[in-house]
């Protein structure tokens, strides 16, 4: 008898390459998730640390729940959960994403990935899957900021970085406190090189390369390397009725001329590197008064860090000519760092594979997003998978991706993470 149960069971049990996930589920998590935060023009401004971030936090942790596994949140607020694997001493295959977005995001920048995690370990549970790596699915806190909770992991996250005031006005270190983390104990979440199997991340692409040619999947080659500045500009506040127009010391004219000059030094040089001026802020800040401080930010992006080291001296260069221009100064401080990473071939043929078992398009390119991976990826092998972004935008109430594509994004994650348990063993 007991034979025969078994047998009826192993037939139910599909095989591991018919595994599919529940798109519907997925895609209904995804709509729920975006009423945390929801804007009245569409997307979200669910900013870390904000209260629409920790309400998020509380119902994705349900869902965890619901997929059997047991989530808990660490020292610097990451949302983490395993699914023990059967092999002795291997270590941990990871996956997942982020659930913060940038003020007046999208309802998918993050959440894809982060979602689909959840929904592979679902699917894992309800056929019985055991994979011989133990899997670790994991939400990681304010990727949006500068990647503080994977850089906390992969102990690349400064004390001078906690400091920081976050898109939610309280510094990184408050904010880790209010999500359920302790900024005092970051120590006990670093992990080392070799302390993971490998690392994957679902992401939509927030360009339009796989949308314009109709690829239905990403493998990601490498992920840009980001360094940001705050730039502060210093000229001298002053009537502006009673002050003639030659003796100004006008923080905000050089400022303006900076960001021009940011562009033309930037596109100066051939390649695929950016450039970005994305906040600025002039002080006194009244009609009537010669603005004598500005703060902005300036941005660089390019997968060789060398080349964004290069872009800066330039920038900075040329900033004194314009100070000299009025008298003014310009002074940096640089913000954060992400270093360029690239994936790890082994796991691009294995997302390579993934999507062609599926009957998927796929191609290789680069992520001119940054992302956690790459912080993983200074801890073990790196694989990225993107799905298209219609229209190529992203950052935006704007952001769109397919129901389809989410699933086949998934579909393609849970292959992959499948496919990891028997290669990198
Ligand atoms: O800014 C980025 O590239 C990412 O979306 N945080
Ligand atoms: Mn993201
Ligand atoms: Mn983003």
């Amino acid at each position: 008898m007991a034979g025969g149960i078994a047998a009826a069971a192993f037939r139910r049990m599909p095989a591991q390459n018919d595994l599919r996930v529940n798109g519907d589920r997925i895609n209904a998590h995804l709509t729920a998730l975006s009423e945390f935060g929801k804007n009245p023009q569409g997307g979200v401004s669910r900013v870390a640390y904000s209260d629409f971030d920790k309400s998020a936090r509380v119902k994705v942790m349900e869902w965890m729940r619901a997929a059997k596994l047991d989530p808990k949140i660490d020292f610097a607020g990451n949302i983490m959960a395993v699914r023990p694997g059967t092999g002795a001493g291997l270590k941990p295959i990871l996956f997942g994403s982020h659930i913060d977005s940038v003020p007046e995001g999208g309802n998918y920048d993050g959440d894809v990935g982060s979602l689909s995690a959840i929904e592979v370990a679902q699917t894992f549970a309800e056929h019985n899957v055991t994979t011989r790596h133990p899997l670790e699915i994991v939400i990681w806190q304010n990727e949006e900021g500068g990647l503080f909770g994977s850089r906390a992991v992969s102990g690349q996250l400064t004390a001078a970085e906690l400091k920081t005031v976050s898109n939610s006005g309280k510094t990184v270190e408050q904010g880790i406190t209010f999500i359920g983390g302790d900024p005092t104990k970051l120590d006990q979440v670093k992990r080392k090189k070799g302390d993971i199997a490998g690392y994957f991340e679902l992401h939509i692409e927030q360009g339009g390369t796989l949308d314009t040619a109709k690829t239905d999947i990403g493998i990601v080659e490498g992920i840009v390397g980001i360094k940001q500045w705050e730039v502060t500009v210093t000229g001298f506040q002053n009537h502006a009725g009673t002050t003639a127009m030659d003796i100004r010391h006008d923080a905000l004219l050089s400022a303006a001329r900076f960001i021009e000059m940011v562009n033309r030094v930037v596109r100066s040089v051939s390649g695929r590197q950016v450039g970005t001026v994305g906040k600025i802020q002039a002080f006194p800040g009244a009609p009537n008064v010669i603005p004598g401080k500005v703060v902005c930010t300036l941005e660089l992006r390019d997968l060789d860090d060398k080349k964004i080291d290069t872009l800066y001296a330039s920038i900075v260069k040329e900033a004194n000519a314009i100070g000299a221009q009025n008298q003014t100064q310009f002074a940096y401080s640089e913000l954060h760092v992400n270093v360029a990473a690239p994936s790890d071939p082994k796991m691009r043929t294995i997302i390579a594979d993934a999507a062609k078992g599926l009957s998927l398009s796929s191609r290789v390119m680069p992520s001119g997003a940054g992302h956690d991976a790459q912080a993983m990826a200074t801890l073990g092998p790196m694989g990225m998978i993107f799905i298209p972004s219609v229209g190529g935008i992203s950052h935006s109430p704007k952001e769109f991706s397919r129901p389809a594509d989410i699933v086949n994004g998934a579909n393609v994650l849970l292959r992959a993470v499948l496919a990891a348990d028997k290669a990198l063993a």
